[in-house]
């Protein structure tokens, strides 16, 4: 009995260190019921394609192979990955690129997966990189927008959840790499220090 009890409260032990807290923004099962519906938004629009998911390691892991198993139809994805220059919460929209995508997308219907749409100038980054590479059609869905926080001119062609300009981590997203296995989107508070951002 003692064994099962620290097993099913290991789950939900965020790995707190001194000075941080954190609060539920999203549980774990409205994530998966709202992942269910975008998988059927996009299918709606493409029924029968193929369809390529790429996503830029590694926030939106999760949500990548949750949408995926949920799609149907034939389904590919690849990964990419890069590294925002900027100091902070800020990023400045300079992108470079340290792992690129592994087959050509030339020709094919692609979804880019994103995690969280903030300034939206990564996204403006890779919509160019990508279209660039002639695919047939390129669509974006996120699963969570900052949409006060907008800066650069983008916007997904299906979204999650908008959220409010909080820090966030949990199902992916991260606060300097941990905190990613929360099994719930949730607000981290700093007692000491300000927010902070990675990719
Ligand atoms: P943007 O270029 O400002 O839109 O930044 C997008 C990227 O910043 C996301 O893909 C995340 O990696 C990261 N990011 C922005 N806000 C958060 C957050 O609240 N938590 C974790 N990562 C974030």
């Amino acid at each position: 009995m003692a064994k099962k009890r620290a097993e099913s409260s290991s789950k939900t032990r965020p790995g707190l260190r001194p000075g941080e807290s954190v609060r539920v923004l999203i549980t774990d099962s409205r994530l998966q019921q709202r992942v269910k519906q975008l998988a059927k938004e996009i299918r709606r629009d493409f029924p029968t394609e193929p369809l390529h998911l790429i996503s830029v390691l590694k926030g939106a892991v999760f949500f990548l192979t949750d949408l995926a198993r949920q799609l149907g139809g034939e389904v590919s994805f690849d990964f990419l990955s890069v590294s925002s220059y900027g100091r902070g919460t800020e990023s400045t929209g300079e992108v470079k690129l340290i792992k690129d995508l592994d087959v050509s997308i030339e020709g094919k219907t692609v979804i880019v997966v994103e995690d969280i749409l903030d300034t939206g100038l990564t996204l403006k980054y890779l919509l160019r990189f990508f279209e660039e590479k002639k695919p047939k059609h390129l669509r974006v869905v996120v699963l969570l927008d900052k949409a006060e926080r907008r800066i650069a001119d983008v916007r997904a062609d299906y979204t999650g959840f908008v959220i409010p300009n909080e820090f966030v981590v949990g199902y992916g997203l991260d606060f300097d790499e941990r905190y990613r296995n929360l099994p719930d989107v949730c607000v981290v508070h700093f007692a000491s220090r300000g927010k902070a951002k990675s990719a």
